[in-house]
């Protein structure tokens, strides 16, 4: 049902008419200093991607690259940081590879189910959805601070919290409400993702600066210039796709900024809005109103 031809967030195959099965991986070099966390937020980023279908995970393996020399009790961390995470989503680790490289990488292959007409894929976007975002943006910048040795301990600390977090409440939300215009944002940024959601799904993508959340340090480290090499591509790739209405340089820099295991971004109808935000209280589900899809194209933002 989705491959190849349709770049989306995972690949989908019609098991019946009731089931499909999702499939997805992902895996990466370390994006923090302590390797429990490195390996939850790798594994939360992994499923990320099957709650971005509308699907539930259940199985998954791991993959790992790690170096000869790397101490047992940091190989052990990383992995049992995945293992928890999966745990709390419900996933089972039912096995795996581990190969040796120089630098460490770490991520899962994950399964899930989704009903075929349930599925959340970039191209289900309705001129008059409403776009909702499910976590803040700034990883990008926050975590090359930290690489740098620039970023203060509460920014770090802030950070890993939000990208450890996985994104089930999001995708549970999402299906109450009937979305199936979704995905995560992820390297290819705010805008990159938005870019690629209203060209599949025929509209244009209107944000609101002043909406859109961003983690304490984000503003700073911009300012200071502390962007990762993927920012500069993203805008690269797809500046010809964004209009900018009185946003300075660093600004738009940040809605390009890539994510690691970022939030869900999902259209919902307008006259739902009000139920939703009370369901995602009760979830305990944080959402942000960024913005609204029109007839046309392109992505238009306004400070
Ligand atoms: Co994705
Ligand atoms: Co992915």
């Amino acid at each position: 049902m989705v491959g190849l031809s349709s770049p989306d967030d995972a690949a989908v195959w019609r098991l019946s008419d009731e089931q499909a099965i999702v499939i997805t991986t992902d895996f990466f070099t370390p994006v923090v200093d302590t390797p429990y966390e490195y390996g939850a937020i790798a594994a939360a980023n992994s499923l990320s991607d099957v709650y971005a279908m509308g699907g539930k995970p259940f199985p998954a393996l791991n993959i790992a690259a790690l170096p000869d020399d790397l101490p047992a009790e940091i190989s052990s961390e990383i992995l049992r940081g995945g293992a928890e995470k999966a745990h709390e989503a419900g996933v089972v680790i039912a096995g795996g590879h581990t190969v040796k490289d120089k630098e460490p990488k770490y991520g899962l292959v994950a399964v899930g189910f989704v009903h075929p007409q349930k599925i959340i894929g970039k191209g289900g976007l309705k001129a008059g959805d409403v776009l909702i975002l499910t976590k803040p943006l700034g990883a990008g910048v926050t975590t090359t601070a930290i690489k740098q040795e620039k970023a203060e301990e509460t920014h770090v600390r802030e950070v890993i919290e939000w990208m450890s977090r996985l994104n089930r409440e999001a995708g549970q939300l999402a299906q109450e409400f009937d979305t199936r215009g979704g995905t995560d944002v992820t390297g290819f940024g705010l805008l990159g993702h938005a870019a690629e959601m209203a060209e599949a799904s025929g509209v244009s993508l209107h944000f609101d600066l002043a909406k859109i959340p961003f983690l304490s340090g984000a503003r700073g480290y911009a300012e200071r210039g502390i962007f990762p090499g993927g920012a500069f591509d993203n805008k690269r790739h797809f500046e010809k796709d964004v209009t900018f209405a009185g946003l300075e340089e660093a600004a738009q820099m940040l809605l390009f900024d890539p994510q690691t295991s970022g939030g869900l971004l999902f259209g919902a109808a307008r006259e739902n809005l009000t139920a939703l935000m009370k369901r995602a209280g009760e979830l305990g589900q944080p959402v942000w109103v960024v913005g609204e899809a029109r007839g046309g194209e392109g992505i238009r933002v306004e400070a």
